[in-house]
């Protein structure tokens, strides 16, 4: 969901005067939702009952450098998987310019436009492992529990500003204003009014970002369903192997490339908007440009399993999806969730956000991920996939040759005909802007 607020996603519910009012109604819900989604109440009601259950860690006041007894609160994160990962570390990165720990804020599970009503709020430690996050961002940022603030009642309020006046350097002023001030300082908390942390002005850079999602480890319980996932992938890929026997050119394992196919009706308006818009043409590709460029790997060994993240349960609602499955290369066997067997034994049994958590979880483990520059969802799983290469010491993937964690961008030209474009994510940037909100600059070195 690159642009949650496009009415690409309404659209579908706009045929008849009725449904144009309940859009209307769904509109001013959500905007209501941006400014009120935080409940001071709730999160107290909610503190006094984790209370009880965390009385450990709240003791020393200055933990690996950020302070333990300053405390930020933000609103809670909305919208999809990426853009909440986004959010939250926007939201940590704040609190670290601050000298603050961050409050566990609450994620949450539906996307806004299905369920107008309600921003379902899902903790972060139900997603993301809690402990784990504060040891491996140890002396970066911190989070912790509302029940380890002492007095509730001593709250800063800080509205954000808003509008076209409200630069990116007065934010940003406003922030060291507000952690230079004694008299606000002194506050044990200060809670941040106004919109989610996504649409705030973005003060750092990709490294930083790269920093706190190298911390935001998945639980358990969706590694597992992850796991299965590929398990299936690769069995699916070994039997269809056997069939061909005579074909098989390579021992070991069947390679997996993951493809996240941005092919669904609401995307396809959206994306040839975003064309006209920025005046460039490489951000949509059709199903048949994405079936060529990938068949057009270089090195490709055949056979090779094709995972299809298919973006969106609305094109599984319009039952295109079996559409996805033929057309590829010979030697591509191609699956997507119901194909698999996957679909409702795995996915069915989860919420929106943990269903993308667990995609996203498949396409970072794959042997070659392929997807949409102009995609956030996309775009987060590069980087973290950047990440993993660069600790293997490649740096670069500009030269043909075989690293590992490689990417493409389905969308872009590379540099040979039908091929697509090498992807990593240059980690200099002094952004997230590029990443956040697509861009069809993409690069083949990290930096
Ligand atoms: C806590 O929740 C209960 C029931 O959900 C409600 O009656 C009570 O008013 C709440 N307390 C506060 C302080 O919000
Ligand atoms: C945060 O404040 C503590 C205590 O004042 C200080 O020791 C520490 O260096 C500060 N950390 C940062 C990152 O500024
Ligand atoms: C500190 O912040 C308070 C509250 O916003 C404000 O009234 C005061 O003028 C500020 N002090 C300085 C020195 O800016
Ligand atoms: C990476 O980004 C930096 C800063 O935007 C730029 O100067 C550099 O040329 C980029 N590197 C590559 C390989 O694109």
């Amino acid at each position: 969901m690159n642009s949650p607020l496009s009415c690409k996603n309404l659209r579908l519910f706009s045929n008849s005067v009725a449904c144009k009012c309940l859009v209307l109604v769904g509109i001013a819900l959500f905007y209501r939702a941006l400014l009120l989604s935080y409940s001071p109440r709730n999160a107290l009601n909610g503190s006094l009952l984790i209370r009880a259950r965390h009385m450990s860690d709240s003791s020393s006041s200055l933990t690996d450098g950020i302070r333990a007894d300053k405390f930020l609160e933000v609103p809670q994160i909305v919208w999809g998987l990426n853009n909440q990962k986004i959010a939250f570390a926007r939201a940590c990165l704040t609190a670290r310019l601050m000298n603050r720990t961050l409050l566990m804020p609450s994620l949450s599970s539906s996307l806004f436009y299905k369920e107008v009503d309600k921003l379902r709020p899902i903790p972060f430690d139900k997603v993301f492992q809690f402990e784990r996050f504060n040891s491996l961002c140890s002396g970066f940022v911190r989070i912790s529990q509302f029940s380890d603030v002492r007095n509730r009642a001593h709250v800063f309020d800080l509205e954000k500003g808003s509008g076209r006046r409200w630069t990116v350097e007065r934010d940003l002023e406003q922030l060291k204003h507000s952690a230079r001030n004694e008299s606000i300082d002194e506050f044990e908390v200060i809670r941040v009014i106004g919109k989610n942390p996504f649409l705030w002005h973005d003060h750092w850079p990709v490294e930083d970002y790269a920093k706190v999602f190298e911390c935001m480890v998945v639980v358990d319980e969706i590694s597992r369903e992850a796991d299965k996932v590929v398990m299936k992938i690769r069995e699916a890929g070994e039997a269809e192997r056997a069939k061909l026997e005579s074909k098989t050119e390579i021992p070991g394992p069947i390679p997996f490339v993951a493809v996240h196919m941005r092919i669904e009706i609401d995307w396809m308006i959206h994306c040839k908007k975003l064309e006209q818009r920025k005046k460039v043409s490489e951000i949509c590709s059709s199903k048949s440009e994405i079936m060529e460029r990938v068949g057009n790997i270089p090195g490709l060994k055949t056979p090779t399993v094709l995972y299809l993240a298919v973006a969106d349960t609305l094109l599984e609602a319009k039952e295109e999806d079996s559409s996805v499955l033929t057309g590829w290369r010979d030697g591509l066997i191609p699956f997507e969730k119901k194909k698999l067997g996957v679909k409702e034994e795995i996915y069915g049994k989860y919420s929106y956000l943990i269903q993308s958590a667990i995609d996203y979880e498949v396409c970072l483990r794959a042997d070659i991920f392929v997807g949409n520059s102009f995609s956030t969802f996309s775009s987060l799983i590069v980087l973290e996939r950047t990440q993993k290469a660069r600790r293997l010491g490649f740096m670069s993937s500009c030269k043909d040759g075989e690293n590992e964690w490689r990417s493409y961008a389905y969308n872009l030209a590379g540099e040979s005909k039908g091929v697509p474009r090498r992807w990593m994510t240059n980690m200099t940037h002094s952004s997230l802007q590029a990443i956040s909100y697509g861009s069809n600059a993409v690069s083949c070195s990290s930096g």
